[in-house]
């Protein structure tokens, strides 16, 4: 990342606010606003949350959770523990059988929402990004179908593009009510989008 990106990042009112009110990433007020506004989390759920390091998300997820709650955190990059002893961390791609079967054993038990903040590595190439972006998406929507209770939500990261109208339609047929949306804090610029969809239809 360049001196400019380094300058707008100190400049941007949400990185300033998260080193102020102690959250790992700016990245954790989309999740606040969008918690919010959508109350997805509730007390003493199980969280599965993917592509999570640093981890801002997890932070949010276990304040609404609390003890009771239980928080599984995965990323190809290690994320620093949290003291919270809910707390669950794995290092790997989440893409994998491995990664998925240790995400299994590490929620004990079906989760009530999945998160997704997780974004491929860009290579510039476009076609290359897309089908990384699909990816991403489609493991998204295996792990909903092997760890996610019926009933349960998804909050998901997803990029404007050619597939978008086609994922959509794919989470609108695993959810009943699905949502699109970009918080206050997702940056203008950003082609990201999240989507909030809850009411899983499960697998049989
Ligand atoms: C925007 S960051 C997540 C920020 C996080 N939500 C937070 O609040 O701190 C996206 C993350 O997705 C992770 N990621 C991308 N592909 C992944 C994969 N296949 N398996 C695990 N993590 C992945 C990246 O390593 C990166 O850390």
């Amino acid at each position: 990342m360049g001196k400019r990106w380094n300058q707008e990042r100190k400049e941007d009112p949400y990185y300033q606010k998260a080193k102020k009110e102690e959250y790992r990433s700016r990245a954790s007020y989309k999740l606040l606003q969008l918690n919010k506004k959508f109350k997805i989390i509730r007390k003493g759920d199980r969280i599965l949350d993917l592509g999570a390091a640093p981890g801002g998300w997890s932070q949010v997820a276990l304040e609404a959770v609390g003890e009771e709650g239980r928080v599984v955190a995965v990323d190809l990059q290690r994320i620093r523990p949290f003291t919270e002893e809910n707390f669950k961390s794995i290092k790997g791609d989440f893409t994998t059988r491995e990664v998925k079967e240790e995400i299994i054993s590490a929620l004990e038990g079906q989760a009530a929402v999945i998160l997704s903040d997780a974004s491929p590595k860009l290579s510039g190439i476009k076609d290359v990004d897309q089908m990384r972006s699909m990816d991403l998406f489609q493991a998204v929507m295996e792990m909903c179908d092997s760890t996610l209770r019926y009933n349960g939500s998804l909050i998901m990261k997803l990029f404007q593009g050619p597939q978008f109208p086609e994922m959509l339609k794919t989470v609108k047929k695993k959810f009943r009510m699905v949502k699109t949306t970009k918080p206050p804090s997702s940056r203008k610029k950003s082609v990201e989008m999240y989507l909030v969809a809850r009411g899983f239809r499960g697998t049989r």
